[in-house]
């Protein structure tokens, strides 16, 4: 059997959750056909530099900043994708001032595809499939939408397309050169007069003027590379942008790195088995019931060649429990000798309903990333990245930082398909706390 072939039947061999109940299995096959003759979204090559990237930030030289849509949908908006680049420039700007080289992986491009609690939904008295995310079903709630079909499948790789490419555009262009980031502010300073946000864009400058100022290496500084991820949770989608490189390894071509969702991460499940026969960086959300021997055994699997930068290992565990959960995993996999990054993920622990809506709040996001922080400070390991849902766009979902400040101030503009988002002010306001904590260092 070939390579892919015998990856496809491992992966076929183990039981995968989350996976939804297609109507037509044949119609499936037949996606997944399509999908391996079409080019690769990524190049080998890059996801062999983001892995060296994020060898980096394994080793305490660089920070993680990974960040983007919750659930992004099947349409192309060239808007979106420039604004939610700018804000991601913008807060690595920040991020800079902290002294920190910043890796740049946005939640994009692929990011179609949404776990959940329960197979259905019921409104009204009346039960239909989950949405699963653009990748699989509509959102609307009717039964032609909550059909699963396969060629959402296509229709995510065409979007991934437009975007990539979009950003390759964008971050080759004097767009990305951080001496112009004053520039990149302009979309949301008119939204809000505050004094804060004013300070935080002096702030910017006075971090660009000060690294030309000290000669700091401004190629970096002037181009730069925004690598693309998602969850890997369809599994049709990711075995039919599987490709060989250039040494006859699979690695997955429809994304620089993938992770693993919390409800997907069994240890003998079919996304643990994929994601350990790929050669691309992966990252794994580690929930706060997960015990020290499971942790071992999952960089076992995902990090059996010990390859700094190939496993990040994102906490996600909730303001309440981080503090009691997260130090033992620290130190189980420091002794175990596993060059991985420990990332944190201060939003999907932390989501609760106001109202029918379901929100974040800043201060509390920030607590989680504050404690993050001690704790590794305290076990002696470096906290190496952010893991964020955010967005360019001027929403109200996330409550807290600049705005918006109550209740009734979510009404005004809550578009996400799934979780809330942070909108780019706060953002931003995130990254400038989240430098000053790094600078204490
Ligand atoms: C997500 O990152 O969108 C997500 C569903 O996270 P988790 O698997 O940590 O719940
Ligand atoms: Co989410």
């Amino acid at each position: 059997m070939s390579v892919l072939a015998n990856l496809r039947h491992d992966v076929a061999d183990m039981p995968a959750s989350q996976q939804p109940n297609w109507p037509d299995s044949a119609h499936v096959d037949s996606v997944v056909q399509e999908l391996e003759g079409r080019k690769p979204l990524v190049s080998q090559e890059e996801c062999a530099r983001l892995t060296e990237r994020l060898g980096e930030v394994a080793s305490g030289n660089a920070f993680l900043l990974h960040a983007g849509d919750c659930a992004e949908t099947l349409e192309y908006d060239p808007d979106t994708v420039e604004h939610t680049t700018r804000v991601i420039l913008s807060m690595t700007a920040s991020l800079l001032n902290s002294g920190m080289k910043v890796v740049k992986v946005g939640r994009i491009a692929g990011q179609t595809a949404k776990p959940r609690s329960s197979d259905t939904e019921e409104q009204d008295g009346i039960a239909l499939p989950s949405y699963r995310g653009d990748m699989v079903n509509g959102l609307s709630f009717t039964k032609e939408a909550r059909q699963p079909d396969p060629d959402r499948l296509l229709q995510t790789y065409d979007m991934a397309e437009h975007k990539i490419a979009q950003q390759k555009r964008l971050t080759n262009s004097d767009f990305a050169n951080l001496e112009h980031a004053n520039k990149w502010n302009i979309e949301f300073a008119d939204s809000t007069q505050s004094a804060r946000y004013m300070a935080m864009t002096k702030q910017i400058e006075r971090s660009i003027a000060f690294m030309i100022a000290t000669g700091a290496d401004l190629d970096d500084v002037r181009h730069t590379e925004v690598f693309t991820s998602h969850e890997g949770l369809i599994l049709p989608y990711e075995l039919g942008l599987t490709r060989l490189d250039q040494d006859g390894k699979p690695y997955d071509s429809s994304s620089h790195m993938i992770w693993i969702g919390k409800r997907t991460l069994q240890l003998d499940g079919a996304h643990v088995a994929y994601c350990s026969e790929i050669s691309n960086s992966v990252g794994a959300k580690i929930g706060p019931e997960m015990t020290p021997e499971e942790i071992i055994a999952l960089c076992d699997k995902l990090d059996s060649h010990r390859i700094p930068g190939r496993l990040n290992l994102i906490a996600r565990m909730g303001v309440d429990a981080v503090a009691e959960s997260l130090p033992p995993l620290l130190r189980a996999v420091k002794s175990s000798g596993h060059p991985v990054i420990w990332s944190s993920d201060p939003m999907h622990g932390n989501t609760y309903a106001e109202v029918d809506r379901k929100t974040r709040h800043f201060d509390t996001i920030y607590s989680e990333f504050d404690q993050f922080i001690g704790i590794c400070e305290a076990e002696d390991v470096w906290p190496g990245g952010v893991h964020l849902e955010l967005t360019g766009e001027n929403v109200t979902e996330c409550l807290g930082g600049i705005e918006p400040s109550g209740i009734k101030d979510l009404e005004a503009n809550y578009n996400t398909a799934c979780d809330p988002r942070l909108n780019g002010e706060q953002g931003m306001e995130l990254a400038f706390l989240i430098s000053s904590r790094l600078a204490k260092l």
